[in-house]
């Protein structure tokens, strides 16, 4: 499958473009420019974020809801499908077409279960 030829190594420089791609965007630019101070420590810790989803490394060792519901007030659904837009673009720029599938359906599960947790929440 894609997931096994995924590198380490093409985790790193994926998500930096994909977060100079996020910042450049102007929906989801502003939310990312205000909410990170320390960007080498967020691109970091999607780097770890990624290599536990794909390779099963356990290196990312946080909680993506909190994170996310801290910003609630600014997240839309139409934000949602701008990130996975993004994702879907670059994955496809730098990734071999299985390995970009992979991702893809990845992200779409995650981003489906972060918008469960944050827009159909019955109580705070
Ligand atoms: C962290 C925004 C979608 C994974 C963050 C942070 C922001 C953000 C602002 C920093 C939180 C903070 O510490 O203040 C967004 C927006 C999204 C989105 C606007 C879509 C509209 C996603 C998706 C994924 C994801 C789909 C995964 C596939 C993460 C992870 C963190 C993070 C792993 C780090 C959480 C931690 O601190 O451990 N996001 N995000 N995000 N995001 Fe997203």
């Amino acid at each position: 499958d894609g997931v096994s030829k995924i590198r380490e190594e093409e985790l790193t420089p994926l998500v930096e473009e994909f977060y100079a791609r996020v910042r450049a965007d102007p929906a989801l630019g502003p939310i990312f420019n205000d909410a990170i101070d320390d960007w080498p420590e967020h691109l970091g810790k999607l780097t770890a974020f990624w290599s536990s989803v794909m390779l099963t490394s356990g290196r990312y060792k946080g909680q993506p809801v909190p994170a996310h519901l801290k910003h609630k007030a600014r997240i839309t659904p139409a934000l949602f499908e701008r990130w996975l837009a993004l994702w879907v673009q670059t994955t496809n720029d730098r990734m071999t077409p299985e390995a970009a599938a992979a991702l893809q359906a990845k992200a779409r599960r995650i981003a489906e279960s972060l918008q469960l947790a944050m827009f159909f929440q019955l109580e705070e």
